[in-house]
Protein backbone atom coordinates (compact mmCIF):
# COMPACT_ATOMS: atom_id res chain seq x y z
CA UNK A 1 0.00 0.00 0.00
CA UNK A 2 1.42 3.51 -0.86
CA UNK A 3 1.93 5.53 2.49
CA UNK A 4 3.32 8.56 1.08
CA UNK A 5 2.78 10.61 -2.31
CA UNK A 6 4.68 13.84 -3.18
CA UNK A 7 2.73 16.34 -5.97
CA UNK A 8 3.31 19.60 -7.39
CA UNK A 9 1.59 21.91 -4.84
CA UNK A 10 -2.39 21.82 -5.68
CA UNK A 11 -4.29 24.82 -7.14
CA UNK A 12 -8.25 25.45 -6.56
CA UNK A 13 -10.06 26.32 -10.02
CA UNK A 14 -12.94 27.40 -8.33
CA UNK A 15 -13.32 28.91 -4.83
CA UNK A 16 -16.05 31.13 -2.74
CA UNK A 17 -13.95 33.01 -0.12
CA UNK A 18 -17.13 35.59 0.40
CA UNK A 19 -16.83 38.69 1.79
CA UNK A 20 -16.46 40.41 5.87
CA UNK A 21 -16.22 37.65 8.72
CA UNK A 22 -16.86 35.14 6.06
CA UNK A 23 -13.65 36.05 4.20
CA UNK A 24 -11.70 35.89 7.33
CA UNK A 25 -12.74 32.88 8.94
CA UNK A 26 -12.65 30.36 5.37
CA UNK A 27 -9.39 32.03 3.37
CA UNK A 28 -7.04 30.45 5.88
CA UNK A 29 -8.53 27.09 5.09
CA UNK A 30 -7.73 27.47 1.02
CA UNK A 31 -3.96 28.64 2.34
CA UNK A 32 -2.40 25.91 1.38
CA UNK A 33 -3.12 25.75 -2.49
CA UNK A 34 -0.95 27.56 -4.94
CA UNK A 35 -3.65 29.68 -6.96
CA UNK A 36 -7.64 29.85 -6.73
CA UNK A 37 -9.91 31.39 -8.80
CA UNK A 38 -11.98 33.64 -7.01
CA UNK A 39 -15.42 33.33 -7.50
CA UNK A 40 -16.84 36.70 -7.97
CA UNK A 41 -20.91 36.20 -7.04
CA UNK A 42 -20.50 38.61 -3.83
CA UNK A 43 -23.45 40.77 -3.06
CA UNK A 44 -22.98 43.25 -5.26
CA UNK A 45 -20.80 40.88 -7.54
CA UNK A 46 -17.65 41.43 -8.36
CA UNK A 47 -18.33 43.18 -12.07
CA UNK A 48 -15.11 45.55 -12.76
CA UNK A 49 -11.73 45.74 -12.93
CA UNK A 50 -11.47 48.30 -9.88
CA UNK A 51 -14.09 45.66 -7.60
CA UNK A 52 -11.77 42.48 -8.31
CA UNK A 53 -8.55 44.54 -7.54
CA UNK A 54 -9.94 45.99 -4.05
CA UNK A 55 -11.56 42.24 -3.52
CA UNK A 56 -8.28 40.96 -3.92
CA UNK A 57 -6.81 43.17 -1.74
CA UNK A 58 -9.34 42.02 0.95
CA UNK A 59 -8.37 38.56 0.07
CA UNK A 60 -4.59 39.55 0.95
CA UNK A 61 -4.98 40.83 4.44
CA UNK A 62 -7.50 37.46 5.15
CA UNK A 63 -4.74 35.50 4.31
CA UNK A 64 -2.54 33.77 7.34
CA UNK A 65 1.22 34.93 7.31
CA UNK A 66 2.89 32.66 5.02
CA UNK A 67 0.26 31.47 2.91
CA UNK A 68 1.01 29.99 -0.58
CA UNK A 69 -2.09 31.10 -1.55
CA UNK A 70 -2.34 33.85 -4.55
CA UNK A 71 -6.20 34.92 -5.61
CA UNK A 72 -6.68 34.72 -9.35
CA UNK A 73 -9.92 37.05 -9.84
CA UNK A 74 -12.33 37.01 -12.09
CA UNK A 75 -15.79 39.38 -13.40
CA UNK A 76 -19.07 38.69 -12.81
CA UNK A 77 -20.51 38.82 -16.70
CA UNK A 78 -23.42 41.09 -16.89
CA UNK A 79 -25.29 42.16 -19.64
CA UNK A 80 -23.35 45.77 -18.83
CA UNK A 81 -20.01 44.83 -19.03
CA UNK A 82 -17.33 46.97 -20.79
CA UNK A 83 -15.64 44.45 -23.30
CA UNK A 84 -12.40 46.95 -22.83
CA UNK A 85 -12.20 46.41 -19.02
CA UNK A 86 -12.61 43.02 -18.83
CA UNK A 87 -9.43 42.70 -21.69
CA UNK A 88 -7.42 45.31 -19.83
CA UNK A 89 -7.42 43.29 -16.30
CA UNK A 90 -6.80 40.18 -18.16
CA UNK A 91 -4.03 42.01 -19.96
CA UNK A 92 -2.62 43.55 -16.34
CA UNK A 93 -2.47 40.01 -15.07
CA UNK A 94 -5.37 40.90 -12.19
CA UNK A 95 -7.94 38.58 -13.99
CA UNK A 96 -7.80 35.26 -15.13
CA UNK A 97 -11.04 34.83 -16.44
CA UNK A 98 -14.70 35.70 -16.21
CA UNK A 99 -17.66 33.89 -15.12
CA UNK A 100 -21.25 33.82 -16.94
CA UNK A 101 -23.77 32.76 -14.45
CA UNK A 102 -27.58 32.40 -15.64
CA UNK A 103 -29.74 34.77 -14.09
CA UNK A 104 -30.70 33.03 -11.41
CA UNK A 105 -29.26 29.96 -11.35
CA UNK A 106 -27.38 30.10 -8.30
CA UNK A 107 -26.49 31.99 -5.31
CA UNK A 108 -26.01 35.50 -5.80
CA UNK A 109 -26.61 35.42 -9.48
CA UNK A 110 -29.72 37.30 -9.84
CA UNK A 111 -27.43 39.85 -11.77
CA UNK A 112 -26.49 37.35 -14.52
CA UNK A 113 -27.22 36.76 -18.17
CA UNK A 114 -31.05 36.32 -19.73
CA UNK A 115 -30.17 37.62 -23.53
CA UNK A 116 -27.02 35.79 -24.20
CA UNK A 117 -27.29 37.78 -27.59
CA UNK A 118 -26.36 41.23 -25.33
CA UNK A 119 -23.20 39.59 -24.46
CA UNK A 120 -22.05 38.58 -27.73
CA UNK A 121 -19.75 41.96 -28.43
CA UNK A 122 -18.12 40.95 -24.84
CA UNK A 123 -17.73 37.12 -25.75
CA UNK A 124 -16.15 37.85 -28.96
CA UNK A 125 -13.81 40.59 -27.46
CA UNK A 126 -12.41 38.43 -25.09
CA UNK A 127 -12.05 35.73 -27.74
CA UNK A 128 -10.13 37.86 -29.28
CA UNK A 129 -7.76 38.24 -26.19
CA UNK A 130 -7.94 34.79 -24.84
CA UNK A 131 -10.03 35.36 -21.97
CA UNK A 132 -11.44 32.07 -20.49
CA UNK A 133 -15.22 32.39 -19.95
CA UNK A 134 -15.76 30.38 -17.32
CA UNK A 135 -19.56 28.99 -17.09
CA UNK A 136 -21.89 28.10 -14.96
CA UNK A 137 -24.34 25.87 -16.55
CA UNK A 138 -27.36 25.04 -16.18
CA UNK A 139 -30.95 26.52 -17.38
CA UNK A 140 -32.86 28.34 -15.59
CA UNK A 141 -35.96 27.39 -17.19
CA UNK A 142 -38.75 26.62 -14.37
CA UNK A 143 -40.12 23.60 -16.91
CA UNK A 144 -36.61 22.33 -16.83
CA UNK A 145 -36.24 19.63 -14.53
CA UNK A 146 -33.52 20.01 -11.78
CA UNK A 147 -31.64 17.13 -12.55
CA UNK A 148 -31.51 17.95 -16.08
CA UNK A 149 -30.64 21.48 -16.15
CA UNK A 150 -27.22 20.92 -17.07
CA UNK A 151 -27.43 18.35 -20.15
CA UNK A 152 -30.34 20.83 -21.28
CA UNK A 153 -28.28 23.56 -20.96
CA UNK A 154 -25.11 22.44 -23.18
CA UNK A 155 -27.84 21.64 -25.92
CA UNK A 156 -29.44 25.18 -25.15
CA UNK A 157 -26.94 27.68 -24.21
CA UNK A 158 -23.59 26.43 -24.64
CA UNK A 159 -23.03 24.96 -28.10
CA UNK A 160 -25.06 27.56 -29.80
CA UNK A 161 -22.85 30.07 -27.62
CA UNK A 162 -19.21 28.03 -28.76
CA UNK A 163 -20.18 28.36 -32.26
CA UNK A 164 -21.42 31.76 -32.25
CA UNK A 165 -17.73 32.82 -30.94
CA UNK A 166 -14.99 30.61 -32.62
CA UNK A 167 -11.89 30.59 -30.23
CA UNK A 168 -13.42 31.65 -27.01
CA UNK A 169 -12.26 29.63 -24.50
CA UNK A 170 -14.54 27.78 -22.03
CA UNK A 171 -14.41 25.99 -18.76
CA UNK A 172 -17.43 24.19 -17.45
CA UNK A 173 -17.87 24.87 -14.24
CA UNK A 174 -18.21 21.88 -11.81
CA UNK A 175 -19.50 19.41 -14.38
CA UNK A 176 -21.93 17.23 -12.55
CA UNK A 177 -23.27 14.74 -15.25
CA UNK A 178 -21.65 12.32 -18.04
CA UNK A 179 -23.59 14.78 -20.54
CA UNK A 180 -21.36 17.29 -19.36
CA UNK A 181 -17.99 15.26 -19.36
CA UNK A 182 -18.54 14.14 -22.95
CA UNK A 183 -19.10 17.73 -23.93
CA UNK A 184 -16.07 18.57 -22.60
CA UNK A 185 -14.30 15.60 -24.01
CA UNK A 186 -15.38 16.05 -26.87
CA UNK A 187 -14.89 19.78 -27.76
CA UNK A 188 -11.41 20.02 -25.57
CA UNK A 189 -8.81 20.19 -28.69
CA UNK A 190 -6.73 22.74 -28.67
CA UNK A 191 -7.67 24.08 -25.19
CA UNK A 192 -10.60 24.76 -26.09
CA UNK A 193 -12.51 23.92 -22.98
CA UNK A 194 -11.76 22.61 -19.82
CA UNK A 195 -14.04 21.60 -16.62
CA UNK A 196 -13.64 22.26 -13.40
CA UNK A 197 -14.58 18.61 -11.04
CA UNK A 198 -15.93 19.58 -7.21
CA UNK A 199 -14.32 17.01 -4.01
CA UNK A 200 -18.04 16.82 -3.29
CA UNK A 201 -19.20 15.49 -6.61
CA UNK A 202 -16.89 12.70 -6.51
CA UNK A 203 -18.10 11.70 -3.18
CA UNK A 204 -21.72 12.06 -3.18
CA UNK A 205 -24.97 11.13 -5.50
CA UNK A 206 -28.77 12.45 -5.06
CA UNK A 207 -29.17 9.62 -2.56
CA UNK A 208 -26.94 11.64 0.32
CA UNK A 209 -29.40 14.83 -0.11
CA UNK A 210 -32.97 12.67 0.00
CA UNK A 211 -32.58 9.32 1.02
CA UNK A 212 -33.59 8.56 4.61
CA UNK A 213 -33.70 12.26 5.45
CA UNK A 214 -33.20 15.37 4.00
CA UNK A 215 -29.76 16.57 4.22
CA UNK A 216 -29.00 20.30 3.72
CA UNK A 217 -25.35 20.11 3.83
CA UNK A 218 -25.00 17.96 0.89
CA UNK A 219 -26.94 20.23 -1.34
CA UNK A 220 -25.36 22.41 -3.68
CA UNK A 221 -25.59 23.57 -7.19
CA UNK A 222 -25.65 22.06 -9.36
CA UNK A 223 -27.40 19.32 -7.52
CA UNK A 224 -25.46 15.83 -7.11
CA UNK A 225 -26.94 13.63 -9.82
CA UNK A 226 -27.31 9.87 -9.79
CA UNK A 227 -24.92 7.29 -9.23
CA UNK A 228 -23.82 6.81 -13.21
CA UNK A 229 -23.23 10.47 -13.25
CA UNK A 230 -21.08 10.43 -10.21
CA UNK A 231 -18.92 7.57 -11.50
CA UNK A 232 -18.35 9.19 -15.30
CA UNK A 233 -17.45 12.58 -12.55
CA UNK A 234 -14.77 9.98 -10.83
CA UNK A 235 -13.57 8.63 -13.70
CA UNK A 236 -12.80 12.21 -15.72
CA UNK A 237 -11.06 13.00 -12.88
CA UNK A 238 -9.32 10.33 -12.75
CA UNK A 239 -8.04 10.01 -16.09
CA UNK A 240 -5.37 12.00 -16.30
CA UNK A 241 -7.18 14.11 -19.11
CA UNK A 242 -6.23 17.73 -19.68
CA UNK A 243 -9.28 19.37 -19.81
CA UNK A 244 -10.36 18.01 -15.95
CA UNK A 245 -9.30 19.71 -13.44
CA UNK A 246 -9.70 20.52 -9.18
CA UNK A 247 -12.44 23.22 -8.67
CA UNK A 248 -13.49 22.59 -5.12
CA UNK A 249 -16.88 24.71 -5.78
CA UNK A 250 -16.01 25.24 -1.56
CA UNK A 251 -18.98 27.41 -1.14
CA UNK A 252 -19.19 28.01 2.65
CA UNK A 253 -22.66 29.68 4.23
CA UNK A 254 -23.72 29.95 7.54
CA UNK A 255 -25.49 26.88 9.33
CA UNK A 256 -28.48 29.43 9.89
CA UNK A 257 -29.05 29.97 6.17
CA UNK A 258 -28.89 26.63 5.01
CA UNK A 259 -31.02 25.05 7.74
CA UNK A 260 -33.70 26.70 6.49
CA UNK A 261 -37.35 25.46 5.14
CA UNK A 262 -35.60 27.54 2.03
CA UNK A 263 -31.75 26.42 2.68
CA UNK A 264 -28.82 27.66 0.55
CA UNK A 265 -26.73 25.59 -1.76
CA UNK A 266 -23.06 25.12 -1.05
CA UNK A 267 -20.98 22.71 0.06
CA UNK A 268 -18.13 23.93 2.33
CA UNK A 269 -15.19 21.87 1.27
CA UNK A 270 -11.94 23.97 1.44
CA UNK A 271 -10.35 22.43 5.29
CA UNK A 272 -10.80 18.54 4.30
CA UNK A 273 -10.35 18.53 0.44
CA UNK A 274 -6.94 16.85 -0.36
CA UNK A 275 -7.59 14.30 2.31
CA UNK A 276 -10.82 13.48 0.96
CA UNK A 277 -9.24 13.46 -2.81
CA UNK A 278 -6.24 11.09 -1.82
CA UNK A 279 -8.91 9.00 -0.32
CA UNK A 280 -11.11 8.72 -3.51
CA UNK A 281 -8.42 8.59 -6.09
CA UNK A 282 -6.59 5.85 -3.62
CA UNK A 283 -10.04 3.62 -3.13
CA UNK A 284 -10.02 3.72 -7.20
CA UNK A 285 -6.26 2.95 -7.41
CA UNK A 286 -5.38 6.14 -9.68
CA UNK A 287 -3.21 7.93 -7.16
CA UNK A 288 -0.71 7.90 -9.66
CA UNK A 289 -2.80 10.84 -11.30
CA UNK A 290 -3.78 12.81 -8.68
CA UNK A 291 -1.37 15.41 -9.14
CA UNK A 292 -2.85 15.73 -12.96
CA UNK A 293 -6.36 16.43 -11.60
CA UNK A 294 -5.24 18.61 -8.72
CA UNK A 295 -2.12 20.46 -9.55
CA UNK A 296 -1.41 20.14 -13.68
CA UNK A 297 -4.09 20.00 -15.73
CA UNK A 298 -5.76 23.12 -14.89
CA UNK A 299 -2.24 25.71 -15.22
CA UNK A 300 -1.80 23.77 -18.35
CA UNK A 301 -5.39 24.91 -19.40
CA UNK A 302 -4.51 28.75 -17.97
CA UNK A 303 -1.50 28.75 -19.72
CA UNK A 304 0.20 28.92 -16.36
CA UNK A 305 2.95 26.93 -15.19
CA UNK A 306 2.50 24.24 -12.29
CA UNK A 307 3.71 25.59 -8.92
CA UNK A 308 6.96 25.22 -8.54
CA UNK A 309 6.91 23.69 -4.68
CA UNK A 310 5.48 20.38 -3.64
CA UNK A 311 3.06 19.19 -0.57
CA UNK A 312 3.27 15.81 0.79
CA UNK A 313 0.05 13.66 1.74
CA UNK A 314 0.68 10.63 4.07
CA UNK A 315 -1.40 8.25 5.12
CA UNK A 316 -1.93 8.16 8.99
CA UNK A 317 -2.43 4.99 11.53
CA UNK A 318 -5.29 5.98 12.92
CA UNK A 319 -7.77 8.73 11.53
CA UNK A 320 -7.28 12.49 10.88
CA UNK A 321 -9.85 14.06 12.49
CA UNK A 322 -11.19 17.20 11.29
CA UNK A 323 -13.47 19.58 13.15
CA UNK A 324 -16.99 19.43 12.05
CA UNK A 325 -18.32 22.94 11.71
CA UNK A 326 -15.64 26.46 11.48
CA UNK A 327 -16.95 29.42 13.22
CA UNK A 328 -17.44 32.78 11.32
CA UNK A 329 -18.42 35.98 12.96
CA UNK A 330 -21.64 34.48 15.14
CA UNK A 331 -22.18 32.00 13.04
CA UNK A 332 -21.02 28.60 12.27
CA UNK A 333 -20.24 26.85 9.09
CA UNK A 334 -20.77 23.48 8.82
CA UNK A 335 -17.55 21.16 7.03
CA UNK A 336 -18.39 18.93 4.42
CA UNK A 337 -18.87 15.36 5.77
CA UNK A 338 -17.61 12.87 3.36
CA UNK A 339 -19.31 10.13 5.14
CA UNK A 340 -16.02 7.72 5.84
CA UNK A 341 -12.96 8.64 7.94
CA UNK A 342 -9.91 10.02 6.47
CA UNK A 343 -6.52 9.04 6.74
CA UNK A 344 -4.80 11.34 4.45
CA UNK A 345 -2.53 14.86 6.17
CA UNK A 346 -1.18 17.06 4.17
CA UNK A 347 1.97 18.17 5.04
CA UNK A 348 4.87 20.82 3.04
CA UNK A 349 7.64 18.40 1.40
C1 LIG B 1 -22.30 28.53 -4.82
C2 LIG B 1 -22.36 29.64 -3.78
O1 LIG B 1 -22.86 29.38 -2.68
O2 LIG B 1 -21.85 30.73 -4.03
N1 LIG B 1 -23.18 27.49 -4.43
C3 LIG B 1 -23.13 26.19 -4.81
O3 LIG B 1 -24.01 25.42 -4.45
N2 LIG B 1 -22.14 25.75 -5.57
C4 LIG B 1 -22.64 29.10 -6.15
C5 LIG B 1 -22.28 28.21 -7.30
O4 LIG B 1 -21.12 27.95 -7.57
O5 LIG B 1 -23.21 27.75 -7.97
ZN1 LIG C 1 -19.29 27.90 -7.23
Amino acid sequence: MTNSITLRRPDDWHLHLRDGAMLGAVAPHSAEFGRAIIMPNLVPPVVTGDQARAYRDRIMKALPDGAALRPLMTLYLTETTDPADIVASHADGLIAAVKLYPAGATTNSASGVTDFDRVRPVLEAMAEAGVPLCVHGEVTDPEVDIFDREAVFIDRILDPLRRATPGLRVVMEHVTTSDGVDYVRGNASGGAMGATITTHHLVINRNAILAGGIRPHYYCLPVAKRESHRLALRKAAMSGEGPFFLGTDSAPHPDSAKLQPCGCAGCFTAPNTMSILAHVFEEDGALDRLEAFTSLNGPAFYAMPPNEDRIRLTRQETEVSFPTEIAAGDETVTIFDPGFPLFWQTEPA
